[in-house]
Order: structure tokens, then sequence, then C-alpha cells
């Protein structure tokens, strides 16, 4: 009898994103004519860049042509691309990341879900709350957690994301064996200055502990005192993981492509104390399980790089952050106070004393504007809601008149 991986059955429900969309598709049947606009879900409207566009037009042309053409590329990713996100992402800020510790891949969602693989089914698991859902749903499906009890799940260490700590965690009393985080942070749009990542390094070498650091909003970062790596911190290589994505930052949520560096220094454990490379564990697990990222994509993605690459995609950010910039002023003119928006395509809105699945239906349905709620991130998200500032402007202008009618 074929059995079922009995640690699905205590995943809640379905994905956060997959039961909004049914909701919003139930909306909008029932109201055929009301013109729906999506700040749920972060997913770009804005069109590739120019340089971006001409280099897959001619690496597509390369692969049509018999002395040009491709078939399976290294697993972890084109030379090419590995230096070029090495020099500019890294070296070029000061930080030492050699080519082969870049892994590229199709996403950031996928590296940070897949991650976890490679530790023991014992490990101690760390998460902020509210959280990116696939952080923790991953190791449900791993066995890493107990059953789901009041809003959480048994056997994981959740961090307290509040107003009074910023939505920025300190690191536990307890040890812990590994942990997520994510800056500029989804949900909540916060960010965290280099002190509090040295917080969490030391603590990381000290338990020797690891961290898993999303570093997917990064192009987003205006402060120039804010951190953008992980790898900025003295000591963090040892102790660290960082995913990065071309997807918000170029607008590649359709075309897929990431990378996640994983430093040769970056150490885990066997039973019996021995260290063991991440960097090879990664590379073992890659190797078997993909076959890289297609080579018009990667050259796509090298374009980013060039310096009319770097001006395009310098003004995508700035258009998202403008946007990111009317809806948090948006949302604090009829009285909600707000994190996040100016270093982070979020706004993570306070719901003034209403329920988060609360707010987003009366907005759903009063204002036909999609939201996130934020108890989808986790128990402390209850009683907020997540913006996104990922929308054309005149939609989100006219969102944020649509919103200020319904809740004055
Ligand atoms: C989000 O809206 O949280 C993100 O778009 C999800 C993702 O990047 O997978």
């Amino acid at each position: 009898m074929i059995q079922i991986n009995e640690h699905y059955t205590k995943l809640q429900a379905s994905y956060l994103f997959t039961d909004i969309a049914r909701r919003v598709e139930a909306y909008q049947k029932a109201n055929p004519d009301a013109k729906v606009i999506k700040l749920g879900i972060g997913d770009v409207t804005q069109p590739l860049t120019e340089s971006v566009i001409s280099a897959f037009h001619r690496a597509i042309d390369e692969m049509a042509v018999d002395s040009t053409f491709r078939g399976y590329g290294p697993e972890q990713g084109y030379e090419f691309l590995r230096t070029t996100i090495a020099q500019n992402d890294y070296r070029a800020r000061g930080v030492a990341i050699e080519p082969d510790e870049v892994f590229v891949s199709d996403g950031a969602k996928c590296d940070s879900g897949n991650f976890q693989e490679l530790f023991g089914t014992d490990t101690v698991i760390a998460v902020p709350d509210p959280v990116y859902p696939v952080y923790v749903d991953t190791n449900v499906m791993a066995g890493r957690t107990g059953a789901w009890a009041d809003g959480r799940y048994q056997g994981l260490v959740y961090l307290d994301g509040t107003p009074s700590n910023g939505f920025v965690p300190s690191p536990p009393d307890q040890p812990v064996d590994l942990i997520y985080l994510c800056f500029p942070n989804n949900p909540t749009g916060a960010v965290a200055r280099r002190e509090q990542l040295q917080e969490w390094v030391e603590y990381a070498r000290r338990n020797r502990a690891l961290i898993l650091f999303d570093a997917a909003y990064v192009e987003f970062i205006r402060d120039p005192e804010i951190p953008h790596s992980i790898f900025e911190i003295p000591g963090a290589s040892e102790v660290a993981v960082e995913f990065r994505s071309f997807s918000k930052t170029a607008g590649f949520t359709g075309t897929r492509c990431a990378y996640t560096v994983v430093p040769k220094a970056c150490t885990a454990y066997r039973t019996d104390g021995s260290p063991h490379s991440v960097r090879d564990l990664w590379s073992r697990r890659q190797t078997t399980k993909f076959n890289g990222v297609s080579y018009p994509v990667q050259r796509a993605a090298a374009a980013v790089y060039s310096p009319e690459g770097q001006q395009e995609i310098r003004a995508l950010s700035d258009y998202y952050l403008e946007n990111a910039r009317i809806i948090r002023s948006g949302m604090e003119a009829i009285g909600h106070s707000c994190t996040g928006g100016s270093d982070a395509p979020y706004i993570w809105v306070d719901a003034k004393g209403a329920g988060s699945w609360d707010l987003f239906e009366k907005l759903l349905h009063t204002a036909a504007v999609v939201t996130t709620p934020g108890s989808g991130f986790g128990k402390r998200g209850e009683g907020f809601i997540r913006i996104s500032a990922f929308n054309h402007r005149e939609r989100v202008e006219e969102a944020m008149e649509r919103i200020q009618a319904a809740l004055r």
C-alpha cells in the first residue's frame, strides 16, 4: 500500500496565496463588473528591461545555430553569471565571495524551501513570526515540527516580530540550530541594522547554528546604513547562507532566475561533532536534483549587471518604491500606522483593531482591492494586513482612493 507522507496532513489548508486567489476568484465571479486591483501577492507588473530583453533575444538566436547551440549547462550556473554576481553583488561592496560559492537557480522560493533538506530531522528551527510561509511549511513537510496547535506548529521556536521591536526579533534565550531571517522583510517591510545582524551572527557562532538569510528584496534598500548582505557582517561566512533573486530586482517572476551563496567556510556538523562543508552538501544536492537554469535566462540575468542594466533596474525599484510611498502615506492619512515601504516593497498596516481576514474581506468586497491578511504569515500577523507595491502606478493610486473611501 502506498502511504502518504503524514507530515503533509499537519499543513494548514492550502498555501496562503492559493487561498487568497480562490477568494478573489469567487468574488470576481459574483461581481463580474468589479475591476479588482491586486496588491496581494508580490508579483511584478513592469516588463523586462531593454538590456535584459536584448540579451535574452541574442541568447535565443545562439540556441538556433549549430555552432552556438547549448544543451545541459552546469547545474550550479554558467561561469559568466556566477563571476558577474560575485563581482558586482559582493566584491564591489567589499565582501569576498568567489564565483564557486554562487549557485544559480530558478528561484529563491525553491532554494529557501529546499535548503532544509541538508540538515538532520532533529534540527531545532527558529522562525520569525510573522514569516514568509515557505520556511515553515517546508519544515512541516520534512517532519521537523509537531502538530498545529493554537495557531503555531509545535516544536518550532517562534521569534515574535512586534511593533515594539520594529519587527526585527532578537536571538532567543535558548540554543537553536537553524534560523530563517529575511531582510528587507517579507511580509513586514522592516529592515535590519548592522548591529542587529551582528547580534544574530554572534549568536549563530556561539551556538554552532546556521542562518538562512533571504535577501530577495535587497534592491529596494535606499538607506546607506542598512547592510545589503549578511556577509557584510564579520564572521558571517562560517554561519550563514544567502538567497537572492532577480524576481523583484529585475522583473523576473515569470522568467525565473535566482541564486544562493554558500561560502566555503560555511559549516554544519555530523552527529559525532565533526565539521562538514555546507557548500559541498548543497552542490551535491543540486547536481542530483537540478539541471540548471536555461542559457537564455542566465544571459538575460547577466545583462542586469551591465551599466545600462543597472540603471534600468534602479528605475524599476524606484518606480515600485514610489508606489510604496503612496500606499504608506495613504494608509497613514486615514490613521493606520505602517511599517515598511521605504526600503522594501511591502507595507505592513495595522488594522486598528480589526481582524486580518476581516479587513482583507472588507477591502475586497467594498473597494475591490486585494491585500494579504497578516495572520496568513503567523499568529503575530493577526491584526495587520500587508499591501504590496507591485502594480501599475495608476492602479495603486486608484486602489488608495478606493481604500480611503471604504475605511474613512
Ligand atoms: C509574496 O507575495 O510574499 C511573494 O511574492 C511570494 C514569493 O516571492 O514567493
